[in-house]
């Protein structure tokens, strides 16, 4: 069902990682649906959704009047997004385990339908594309975000920061994934022959707080991929984490994140 080697910790394991990752590239994802129109009553879809965190914030938006689903492939996921939404006592919104090649959700009958990171880890982003547009009603939105990891960068310079990003985009590569997918999305979109497509650019930077450890906290967690890949060693991995804590830690130093492709349209009406 999921990408089999989907290189990122699922489940509890993730939770904190992605909270973060939600600090960090949270606002830019709030500002884009709202520029791809996300408003009340409206039913979206979050495809590869994660433990849920942007699905909690679209629940917030569309109201009692409308819903939400959150599709993953990984049930731990799916489990955790569940109970963390019941714990947050939201009830326009539900999840389901499932492919984003097959959701098994019904055709043509959501308003929006949304993915964030989730392209950069398949091995067939297009496939995945043509399942969203065919959940959507005609005149509905498809607002998707990729990053580009390429466009990542500190200053001043650290070769712990690149080499971090060299091996995360070399242990996708080796999976099937593309890590420049940020780049190519424009493309991708335009190819569904939807209407009046629309893009964006978003990096985030910043000089302190828990969004620098992100560089390093994803390292860790691909660790044993990549020391199976051979990739890196074990003794490599935890000399990069211990450079990329101190230059964390320091003020002085500020960490460009990924580069954000954010792509909208609408399905044509037929
Ligand atoms: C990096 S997380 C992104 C979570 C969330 N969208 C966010 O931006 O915070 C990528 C998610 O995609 C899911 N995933 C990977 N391959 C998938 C597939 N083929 N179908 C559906 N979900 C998949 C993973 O289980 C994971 O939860």
């Amino acid at each position: 069902m999921r990408d089999e080697k989907y290189v990122l910790a699922t489940g509890d394991t993730a939770i904190e990682r992605l909270k973060v990752v939600e600090a960090t590239h949270g606002p830019d994802t709030q500002a884009f649906l709202k520029r791809a129109g996300l408003r009340e009553g409206m039913h979206v879809a979050d495809i590869g959704c994660g433990v849920g965190i942007v699905s909690q914030w679209i629940a917030s938006q569309v109201g009692s009047s409308g819903s939400v689903v959150g599709v993953d492939a990984s049930a731990e996921q799916v489990q955790t997004a569940t109970q963390l939404a019941r714990q947050a006592g939201i009830t326009n919104l539900r999840f389901h385990a499932a492919s984003a090649y097959a959701t098994g959700l019904p055709y043509g009958t959501f308003d929006m339908v949304f993915c964030r990171f989730l392209l950069m880890h398949l091995a067939h982003p297009e496939k995945a594309l043509r399942e969203m547009v065919a959940l959507l009603k005609p005149a509905g939105v498809l607002a998707v975000e990729d990053g580009d990891f390429t466009a990542a960068f500190c200053w001043p310079p650290s070769h712990a920061y690149e080499r971090c990003f060299e091996l995360y985009r070399a242990a996708g590569a080796q999976q099937g994934a593309d890590f420049t997918i940020g780049r190519k999305l424009f493309s991708l979109v335009c190819e569904l022959g939807l209407h009046s497509v629309q893009v964006n650019l978003a990096q985030p930077i910043f000089a302190e707080g828990p969004q620098k450890l992100l560089p390093g906290w994803t390292i860790e967690e691909a660790a044993e991929n990549l020391i199976a890949a051979g990739l890196a060693s074990r003794e490599e991995i935890e000399e990069l984490c211990r450079q990329l804590r101190r230059l964390a830690g320091d003020k002085t130093v500020v960490f460009g994140m990924a580069r954000m492709m954010q792509v909208w349209g609408t399905k044509q009406v037929v």
